[in-house]
């Protein structure tokens, strides 16, 4: 299987956000907006994403999150006219969500509403009440979608924070629930890839600002039951870590740049990767990136075939 991860997309329509709308913590993420992120995330990117996947035949694309910028309604209606054009449908696209679809509260709802499609648990995942853990816990989350012999487990770390803030958490019950996940039977023989926004591992996870606020309770989980990937986004840039899992084991953690930026740094380019997964082992990994002049997205050649 040829799975695709891409993260951060912040689409923006021009026509967007209403300053009705703008209420609260969003006035500051709109001066934002406006004073440069608009400029520097082009929708373009995302479109030739698409038909790039589309053309390539990717079986599988993984999004971890950041879809909006502001958790709007009508920012979700627009990214999701933008997925829907990926010829695998939501069957064959994952989406969760990261700290910009949770801006404020409502955006938590409004992701549920407008990806349900797309975070969509298969038959048999499904958490029951006597799962929750306190009245916070969002019961949906781990899913679990299994793709031939690939598990895909996406998870959500996004909750609105204070003002300056955007740090995520997975949660007690749901690290209660990615463990049992992990230790599945039905999971036994499959790779298992877990998808999360915020970065689990590395000095990016430890920050109290932007950070995993139990990013250790997170690699306690991995180290007892372990995975096969972990992918991440947020950072806005490629980022290669590890932690450690069962009997030795290293498990890779993996994030990817955000797919529409575009500015002055060429390694923070629009990127997507994609992992291509075979005998029950990733066999390799390489990143496409966008060249807007052309209006392609083209196989970056210096860090093509880096195997993990
Ligand atoms: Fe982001
Ligand atoms: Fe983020």
């Amino acid at each position: 299987m040829r799975l695709a991860h891409c993260s951060d997309l912040h689409l923006l329509s021009h026509d967007g956000a209403r300053w009705l709308e703008l209420a609260n913590k969003r006035w500051i993420g709109a001066m934002n907006l406006i004073s440069s992120r608009s400029r520097h995330y082009h929708v373009a990117a995302f479109e030739t994403m698409v038909d790039d996947m589309n053309a390539l035949g990717i079986e599988h694309v993984l999004c971890t999150g950041d879809v909006t910028n502001l958790a709007l309604r009508r920012e979700f209606e627009f990214a999701r006219g933008k997925f829907d054009r990926l010829s695998n449908g939501p069957l064959g696209v994952t989406v969760i969500p990261g700290n910009h679809d949770a801006y404020v509260a409502e955006g938590v709802p409004l992701f549920a509403e407008m990806f349900g499609e797309y975070a969509a648990a298969d038959a048999g995942w499904e958490w029951a009440e006597d799962h929750r853990h306190d009245a916070d816990d969002v019961l949906h989350w781990p899913i679990v979608r299994i793709r031939g012999e690939v598990a895909l487990i996406g998870l959500s770390t996004s909750r609105a924070t204070p003002w300056f803030t955007a740090y995520g958490k997975v949660g007690p019950g749901q690290l209660a629930r990615l463990a049992l996940v992990l230790a599945d039977p039905r999971l036994a023989g499959k790779v298992r890839v877990v998808g999360i926004h915020h970065p689990p591992a590395g000095r990016h996870a430890i920050s109290r600002i932007r950070g995993l606020r139990d990013h250790h309770e997170f690699a306690a989980v991995i180290a007892q039951h372990g995975a096969n990937l972990i992918v991440h986004g947020h950072e806005h840039q490629d980022l290669v870590e590890a932690l450690p899992g069962p009997d030795g084991t290293s498990v890779p953690v993996r994030g990817v740049a955000s797919g529409t930026y575009l500015h002055n740094k060429p390694e923070r380019t629009a990127r997507y990767r994609i992992y291509d997964i075979e005998g029950g082992q990733i066999r390799g990994d390489h990143v496409r990136i966008w060249d807007k002049e052309r209006g392609v997205f083209e196989r970056a050649a210096a860090v093509a075939a880096e195997a993990i």
